[in-house]
Parts: C-alpha cells; structure tokens; sequence
C-alpha cells in the first residue's frame, strides 16, 4: 500500500469535496493507495512566523503526515476563483522551513467539485502555482473538475456518478505510478 495525506479545502459539514474525498479514499485503497486525510485542517492557527518558535500541536500533526507521507492528494473547491483560506494556510505551515522545503519533490494529485461552471478549475490553477514555489510535483492528468456540483451529488454529499467515479480511479492509477516513477 503506497501512504497518501489527504487534504481537504472545505469545513463544510455536508461538504461536496468532502464526498468527492470519500469516493476517492474508496476508490485509492482497491487500487493500493491508502489516503489518510488530515482531518484537523481547520484547527491550524492562521500562520504566523512568531508561532514557529514554539510550533502548535496541529502544526506538528500537519507536517508528521505530510513528511511520512509518500505523496498529497489535495481535493479543493474555488473559493473567489482562487485556493480556499484554510488550504492555503495550511500550505503555508507544511511548507516551512523553505529551502528545500519538506513538500518539496513530493507527488500531488489534485481535484476539485465546486458549484460553478468551471469545477474548481482555477483554484486548481493557483494550486499549480503555489507548487512552483514548494516544489511539490503536481500530477498532469487526469485532471478532476466537477462543475455543478449541487447536480452531481446526493443531498448527503455523496458522489455516485459512475464517469466521475471512473475518472478518479484512472487518476489513482495514474497517480500510483507517478509516485513509483519519482520514487526512482
Ligand atoms: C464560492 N463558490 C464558488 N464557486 C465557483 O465555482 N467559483 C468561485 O469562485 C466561487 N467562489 C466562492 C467563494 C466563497 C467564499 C464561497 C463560500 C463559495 C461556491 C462554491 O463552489 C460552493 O460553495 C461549494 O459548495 C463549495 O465547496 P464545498 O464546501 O461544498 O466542498
């Protein structure tokens, strides 16, 4: 079983990205992925540099995931075109200290439902940006956008649309490979 950190962008209870994790969860373990996610992303302080002296417990939590981890799987919808607050933050936090930083080499897969037409698709695009900076290596395709996603999923948050469900798995498959060719 190759060991992924799940992060999520969203707090929401009955969060679409939330089900979009959990379908991928499903789905990564069948195809040897085991996703852990890192469920206390709302917990981090907002960053600051004076924290560092004396580093909070869920900071600690945050990076011995993503260190231990062999590689992110970040599912995020967009919030004002861009990365949602508490994933940048917590971005933030697992990317000190710089130089390199502990992200950096480490394999990425991302995905993304959000309720406009784009399906996170410019959030997806920032991520992709920040990632130049970490250095993280972020997978190509396939990529996941899930537009309207109040149409896509049940009124629990639930994804079960079957070409959905199957993207990801091939994205799973592609990612499990990904991780092997930068393990070389
Ligand atoms: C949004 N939403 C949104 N949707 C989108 O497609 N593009 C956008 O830029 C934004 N911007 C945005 C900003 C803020 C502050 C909020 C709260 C929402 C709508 C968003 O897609 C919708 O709320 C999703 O349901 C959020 O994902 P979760 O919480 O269901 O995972």
């Amino acid at each position: 079983m190759i060991k992924v950190c799940g992060l999520v962008g969203s707090l929401r209870a009955k969060s679409y990205n939330k089900g979009l994790m959990r379908a991928a969860v499903r789905i990564a373990l069948e195809e040897g992925i085991e996703i852990t996610v890192f469920d206390r992303i709302g917990e981090l302080p907002l960053f600051n540099q004076d924290l560092e002296k004396n580093l909070p417990d869920t900071v600690i939590a945050l990076r011995e995931a993503v260190s231990s981890a062999e590689g992110l799987y970040i599912v995020t919808p967009e919030y004002n075109y861009s990365v949602p607050g508490i994933l940048k933050n917590a971005i933030d936090w697992a990317s000190r200290p710089p130089m390199p930083t502990p992200l950096a080499k480490k394999p990425v897969a991302i995905a993304g439902a959000s309720m406009g037409m784009g399906g996170s698709i410019r959030a997806q695009m920032h991520l992709r940006q920040i990632f130049v900076q970490t250095e993280c290596l972020a997978m190509l395709k396939p990529e996941i956008l899930i537009p309207h996603a109040h149409e896509r999923f049940t009124t629990e948050s639930e994804l079960t649309d079957e070409k959905t469900l199957e993207i990801i798995r091939k994205q799973m498959i592609n990612f499990k490979s990904w991780i092997h060719q930068l393990k070389v």
